[in-house]
């Protein structure tokens, strides 16, 4: 009797609660529609004409706008002949793998013809992030902006900005870019370089004053306001400088976290990495040219060209507006290694009451991967052999269904679980290279546990040619706990590691010849992606995937795949 009266009580309490929970999940925050129509466009650029892929006509792509706590729906519809997928880069998708996006590992891409709703909810962040194709080279066209408002009524953790302004850096070829990689695979060499770099898909006056002025992207300021730029590199192959003449840009923030500010002459920003400045129009009323040009400390070939965009004081005189009389920034040395270092050193996680930095303390998962070029034998090219890149050897080969599908319905002969722990063959990372460069392949995985706290070292290895690895990890923000150049020393180097306010980030660059070593907490079940961001290496096989366990709490299961999953 007792025990039914208690059984009954506790029922109406769980109903109580849940019914709760639901409408606080509802009242949490405003559903957004968007919609994407993928569509060829004819665009010209540096005087060159050609049709390229992109959302709605518009390029780069319509900015995505919504608070922290939204839900997003973004149904696309595919109106090309390539399949295509879209990934909302750095959003974490908590237990939604299924509309994170890249192609073959967490969906089959869209057909022609077909469409897909993406429906996620963005949960505990705020801040830039953007969208881009997740398949081929597309994300050359394919990309756009993806903004995050903090919560009704919550401010920003620095002084309010009188406009914020989105600063999107590209690169673009007058080549078709299908075209280019395509022949750098059948040759076995590097593709070609890109044309031009790119500010909201301008490549600016700069070596190009014979194209219309319709190239060059225009920011008006009022003197003695303040403006957040958000500054994303949607660059497919360069880690890029940012620069605006004669002004300071204090950063604060970076991959959607809020930092403490710091004050900076240029930003450095890879492949995939958000970064937010405030920029204080204080200087006399004139014209200033901002710039984007390659941090390249690598001996390896780039384009070196930069790309301009005009900073317009909207009360300057009208001597300023002759192209001479624009002030040009001081950007650091193309291999200015110093000034990027100092510029990652000098990131920290704004780690306050509100926003603090979870860094994991302890660690149950220690890994160390080797992220590097190799060269892999290939009769058929030009030279007798083919790049290729690789972790801890493993040249990824992508599979034929997606992933995410074959492991939620545990469909056997897609991957396996066995991705090596650490390098199969302990070598001197960073030294003289060992004579066996070729890669092994396969479709291999890294199993980890719920909420398993792991290590990542990544260490940069000289068996091509050392180079800066952008590494970007889906479905989670990692903390960068150290980095140093040469090989990591487990025996030395973690005693240096910051564990209360490090950087918190989607996509790292690992320094050339050096290594990085992140933490993060396994939370999210699913298949998760982590690659190389300069496309270029990711095609080589830069790859690999985290296959994270489903908890066996209630909310720790990934949801089960949407109706509409596009299939293989
Ligand atoms: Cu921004 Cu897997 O990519």
């Amino acid at each position: 009797m007792m025990g039914r009266i208690v059984n009954s009580v506790l029922t109406t309490v769980t109903v109580f609660l849940v019914l709760l929970s639901v409408s606080v999940w509802t009242v949490e925050g405003k559903t957004r529609h968007y919609n994407f129509h993928i569509q060829l466009k004819n665009v010209s650029r540096l005087c060159h004409t050609k049709p390229i892929v992109t959302v709605n006509g518009q390029f780069p792509g319509p900015t995505i706008y919504a608070r922290e706590g939204d839900t997003v729906l973004i149904n696309v519809t595919n109106r090309v002949t390539y399949n295509l997928s879209i990934h909302w880069h750095g959003i974490r998708q908590l237990r939604t793998g299924w509309a994170d996006g890249p192609a073959y590992i967490t969906q089959c891409p869209i057909q022609n013809g077909q469409s897909y709703t993406y429906n996620f909810t963005i949960t505990g962040q705020r801040g830039t992030l953007f969208w881009h194709a997740h398949i081929l080279w597309l994300r050359a066209t394919v990309y756009g902006a993806l903004v995050i408002l903090p919560k009704p009524s919550v401010p920003y953790p620095f002084p309010k900005p009188n406009k914020e302004i989105t600063l999107i850096l590209g690169e673009w070829w007058n080549a078709d870019v299908e075209a280019v990689i395509n022949a750098a695979l059948k040759s076995g060499g590097a593709p070609n370089v890109s044309d031009t770099h790119t500010i909201n898909g301008k490549p600016g006056p700069l070596g190009t004053f014979t194209c219309p002025i319709k190239d060059t992207f225009v920011l008006p300021v009022e003197q003695s306001k303040t403006y957040l730029l958000r500054i994303i590199n949607a660059a497919l192959n360069d880690e890029l400088f940012f620069d605006v003449a004669s002004h300071h840009l204090t950063v604060v923030e970076v991959d959607a976290v809020y930092t403490k500010p710091f004050d900076t002459k240029s930003v450095v920003i890879a492949p995939g990495q958000t970064t937010n400045v405030l920029l204080h129009a204080n200087k006399n009323p004139g014209r200033y040219f901002m710039a984007a040009r390659p941090f390249m400390d690598a001996p390896v070939p780039v384009d070196n060209r930069t790309a301009t965009a005009i900073l317009q004081y909207t009360n300057a005189p009208n001597s300023s507006f002759s192209s001479n009389m624009i002030v040009m920034p001081q950007i650091p040395a193309p291999n200015d290694t110093a000034f990027a270092t100092n510029f990652s050193n000098s990131i920290r996680s704004l780690n306050s009451a509100q926003y603090p930095a979870k860094v994991p303390q302890t660690v149950d998962r220690n890994l160390l991967f080797t992220v590097g070029l190799a060269l892999d034998s290939c009769a058929t090219c030009v030279s007798g052999s083919r790049a290729s890149a690789a972790i801890n050897n493993v040249s990824f080969v992508m599979p034929t269904i997606a992933l995410l599908q074959a492991h939620f319905q545990n469909i056997t002969g897609v991957f396996t679980k066995d991705f090596p722990d650490n390098p199969p063959t302990p070598f001197n990372y960073t030294g003289t290279p060992p004579k066996n460069l070729f890669t092994s392949k396969g479709t291999r995985l890294t199993r980890l546990s719920y909420n398993s706290k792991v290590q990542l070292i990544l260490q940069d290895t000289s068996v091509l040619t050392v180079d800066n690895h952008p590494i970007h990890l889906h479905g989670f923000n990692f903390f960068i706990v150290g980095s140093g150049l040469g090989n990591y020393n487990p025996n030395k180097d973690p005693a240096n590691f910051n564990l209360v306010d490090p950087p918190e980030r989607n996509t790292v660059g690992v320094p050339t010849g050096g290594w990085t070593a992140i933490r993060f907490t396994a939370d999210n079940p699913g298949v998760w992606f982590m690659h190389c961001h300069l496309e270029v290496h990711t095609t080589w096989g830069l790859k690999m995937a985290f296959v994270v366990e489903n908890g066996k709490g209630p909310n720790q299961s990934i949801l089960p795949p949407p109706k509409d999953l596009p299939k293989c």
